[in-house]
């Protein structure tokens, strides 16, 4: 049976994770795998999260089997995160909120959530995407296709050409929106962009399904969450995926949420259903130990403010980097202008460099990116930015 089987080629962001880790040079600059790193490179465990852990050991008492759709004050925590405590979307009951594993068990989840739905549907990704999401919502067997989205000309988003390729869509397709912190452009559309998009989503009944994976790494825990907000305020329908990987620091606990928003509280009942039934006959249901602490922190007075803190931190880190970078290549590299890195948000942007010159960077300079040339701002220290300009100067 598995002599048929093809070796395959390591996925392009975990790939470079072994890579990098096997560099024995001092020098070397991971700004591979989207995770976020402290001033002394380390990707830390949040105060809040230790604090919250100590007290989920203390009251634990069992370790029986929670449900499908996971720890219920968690999904009704992570409901007011998103949408905001007193949204019309809860109140009225429209929303079913399953925990998943991770953000990528969220956006597998919804997948197939609209497989059983519609088997025909196309589901349309930006250009480019994630990396992941093309397998991870692929592998539903939905089929995907692509409209235009970052302008490498001014590296942020062409919204015409945008708005032009969703407008013509046909109905009932799916379109795969990030949120905020566009992973791996950094370019967002602007609240005033957002409030143009979803007329054009309503009038070709599309359906939004928006992917948060940096909710606070962007301009704040609740501004990053407009889009989502907006959308559950005007449309009959959406679905939402949500990450704690990166807000959190919980990356290898895998917790994050599907939310499916429906036109009626009996049509989010039946895709609750659908939901817990689709997750029982995937991982019957998923790891609590994530799911416990976020909720702790959520529902505790003193370490939501603590958590606040170090989201704003976190993100004021990145900012700062993304400032102290343009200014590095500009002294290194004064012949290009790299002034778009700190128009754009979230961990992630393109250098712009091609194929060629990421492979000059990571074997002449033990530098480490996608092949797309997409680097993790938070993989960058103040000590290190000077090299890594001068680097990227050597290749140019
Ligand atoms: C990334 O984009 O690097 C992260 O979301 C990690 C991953 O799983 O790819």
């Amino acid at each position: 049976m598995f002599e048929r089987l093809d070796r395959l080629p390591q996925d392009p962001i975990l790939g470079l994770m072994a890579l990098y880790r096997a560099d024995t040079d001092p020098r070397k600059v991971d700004l591979g795998v989207g995770v976020y790193r402290d001033d002394s490179g380390v990707t830390p465990v949040l105060d809040s999260v230790k604090k919250a852990e100590r007290a989920v050991y203390e009251k634990e008492s069992t370790k029986a089997y929670v449900a499908p759709a996971g720890n219920a004050g968690f999904n009704t925590a992570m409901e007011k995160l998103v949408f905001g405590e007193s949204h019309a979307v809860l109140s009225s009951k429209r929303v079913a909120t399953v925990q998943a594993p991770g953000g990528c068990g969220a956006l597998r989840l919804g997948a197939e959530l609209v497989r059983v739905s519609e088997p025909r549907t196309v589901v349309h990704v930006s250009t480019p995407t994630w990396s992941n999401h093309i397998p991870l919502i692929g592998g539903s067997g939905l089929t995907l296709e692509k409209y235009p989205y970052f302008d490498t000309a001014t590296g942020g988003v062409d919204f015409d050409a945008m708005l032009g390729a969703l407008g013509k869509l046909p109905e009932g397709s799916v379109v795969l929106l990030h949120a905020s912190c566009h992973n791996p452009s950094g370019a967002d559309l602007s609240d005033e962009q957002w409030r143009a998009l979803v007329p054009v989503l309503a009038k070709r009944r599309l359906l939004p399904f928006l992917d948060m994976a940096y909710q606070g790494l962007g301009r704040g825990v609740e501004q990053d969450a407009f889009a989502i907000r907006l959308v559950a305020s005007q449309l009959p329908e959406a679905l939402v995926a949500v990450s704690c990987s990166k807000n959190f620091g919980l990356y290898r606990e895998r917790v994050g949420t599907l939310h499916a928003i429906g036109e009626t509280p009996a049509a989010a009942e039946a895709m609750l259903s659908q939901l817990t039934r689709i997750a029982r006959t995937m991982y019957s249901m998923p790891p609590d130990h994530g799911a416990a602490i976020v909720l702790e922190i959520l529902s505790n007075g003193a370490l939501r403010s603590s958590w606040d803190s170090e989201v704003d931190a976190m993100r004021a880190r990145v900012t700062g980097l993304r400032r102290a970078l343009v200014d590095q290549l500009k002294r290194a590299c004064p012949q290009r202008d790299f002034g778009f890195i700190a128009r754009q948000q979230g961990m992630f942007s393109f250098l712009g460099v091609d194929a060629a010159q990421v492979r000059a960077l990571r074997e002449e300079h033990h530098v480490y990116m996608t092949e797309d040339s997409r680097m993790n701002i938070a993989g960058l220290r103040k000590e290190n930015l000077e090299y890594f300009a001068q680097s990227v100067a050597a290749v140019l």
